[in-house]
């Protein structure tokens, strides 16, 4: 059974603690996925880890960090005590600086993910598996809810899969109700979903229904 992830992405610290305690109360979901971005690295800016700081919530957090040097905001994350960090391929000149710094996240007791942008070829994938938890595709290009999944997300989706049979992989961006049960059937693992719950009329209408396609 795949996992549904809820995503927030804001720039209001309010938002992000009304929709956590709107998830608190739904017992099926476990984690959520909090995304930060710096302006720089996506056209969008949103809170920042700090703003997290002495946040309550029963659920684990994911922090997927769309930012331009994700080694600035470690320290912060050691605070927050996310359960998983995620980092960005596109944000590392070269491979050696994320393989570093994929090894201070396990250091710091941190699970690791490394997101790939839909341009970046999944091949890069090989050099990280070793250092990596988790693969996030993203399947929209990162910045905004409410984005047009890319019908090609689905063929990246499967060669990732055929590289790597025993990898976590989680999709990222335009999962709604209609393909959520075609990124599994290409082999997603966890599914994050955004304006596929929230503009919806029900959340957790929605969400019922989400976690009743992933059975
Ligand atoms: C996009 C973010 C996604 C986003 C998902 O840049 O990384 O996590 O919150 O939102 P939807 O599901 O609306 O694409
Ligand atoms: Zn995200």
């Amino acid at each position: 059974m795949a996992q549904l992830i809820p995503a927030i992405l804001t720039r209001d610290p309010d938002e992000v603690r009304e929709k956590l305690q709107f998830l608190d109360g739904i017992p099926q979901i476990q984690e959520v996925h909090v995304d930060f971005e710096d302006g720089q690295f996506v056209g969008n800016t949103t809170i920042m880890p700090k703003d997290l700081w002495g946040t309550k919530t029963r659920l684990a957090i994911e922090t997927h960090m769309m930012v331009a040097f994700p080694q600035g905001y470690f320290h912060d994350l050691e605070i927050l005590r996310p359960k998983r960090v995620i980092l960005h391929y596109e944000s590392f000149s070269n491979v050696s600086d994320l393989i570093a710094s994929l090894q201070n996240l396990k250091a710091m007791g941190f699970e690791r993910g490394v997101a790939i942008n839909p341009q970046t070829d999944v091949t890069v994938s090989d050099d990280l598996i070793s250092y990596a938890d988790l693969f996030l595709l993203m399947c929209v290009e990162p910045g905004f809810q409410g984005r047009q999944f890319i019908p090609e997300s689905l063929v990246k989706l499967a060669a990732l899969r055929a590289r790597h049979k025993d990898a976590i992989i989680e999709v990222d961006g335009g999962i709604n109700l209609d393909n959520v049960g075609s990124v599994v059937a290409h082999g997603a693992d966890r599914v994050v979903a955004g304006s596929g719950i929230w503009q919806t009329p029900d959340a957790k209408q929605t969400i019922q229904e989400f976690l009743e396609k992933l059975k």
